[in-house]
């Protein structure tokens, strides 16, 4: 199993490794790769059994590493099947996290012609005082637009841990379904 990240504050990133320990404990090895650090090469990806990307959203979008990750990824003429995994604020309320009502996930998959086998949006963390003045002072106006807290002192972590859990328990899933002879 691959199992990717794309991460700007650091909860993309947690939420692969939160993943990789729980794989880690039925014995699938998944070690989290920083995409910011390599992309993987089309021939990597295609060897797969299963490939899982976590990737955060900033302004409207996934993270330039993710979105470069998933157009190599589009380019498989045989793809592995997808695990996409948006993280985002948006999620943070209740009927915000499937393709079919998160913009970020739908966006994504439409514009890399995906067919997931899992798409989900998780919530992600809100932490003021670690941003930007510019990045601060838009992120409580989007807070206030969308009723959320705008007090620049703020700083939660929205993520669900269960339903990261069972995102992992859906993976183990996935991979006792694929094909054997991929790593
Ligand atoms: C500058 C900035 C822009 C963001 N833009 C969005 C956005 O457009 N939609 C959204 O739902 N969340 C947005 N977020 C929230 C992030 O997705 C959230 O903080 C997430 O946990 C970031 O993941 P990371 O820590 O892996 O970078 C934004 C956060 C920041 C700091």
């Amino acid at each position: 199993m691959q199992l990717y990240y794309a991460t700007h504050d650091g909860q993309a990133r947690r939420i692969a490794e939160r993943i990789a320990g729980r794989l880690a404990e039925r014995g699938i090895p998944a070690s989290p790769q920083d995409l910011a650090a390599k992309l993987p090469a089309a021939e990597k990806l295609a060897a797969a059994r299963l490939v899982t990307i976590v990737s955060a959203v900033r302004y409207g979008r996934h993270l330039p590493a993710g979105r470069q990750f998933l157009s190599i990824y589009q380019t498989l003429r045989a793809p592995p099947p997808l695990v996409l995994l948006s993280v985002c604020l948006a999620a943070r309320k209740p009927g915000r996290d499937t393709a079919a009502d998160n913009p970020y996930l739908r966006k994504a998959i439409a514009r890399h012609r995906l067919a997931p086998a899992l798409a989900l949006a998780v919530a992600g963390r809100l932490d003021y005082p670690r941003y930007s003045w510019l990045d601060r002072q838009m992120i409580r106006f989007i807070m206030m637009l969308t009723r959320g807290p705008t007090d620049p002192r703020t700083s939660i972590e929205y993520t669900a841990w269960n339903v990261v859990d069972d995102v992992a328990l859906r993976i183990a899933e996935l991979l006792e379904r694929s094909e054997p002879l991929r790593s």
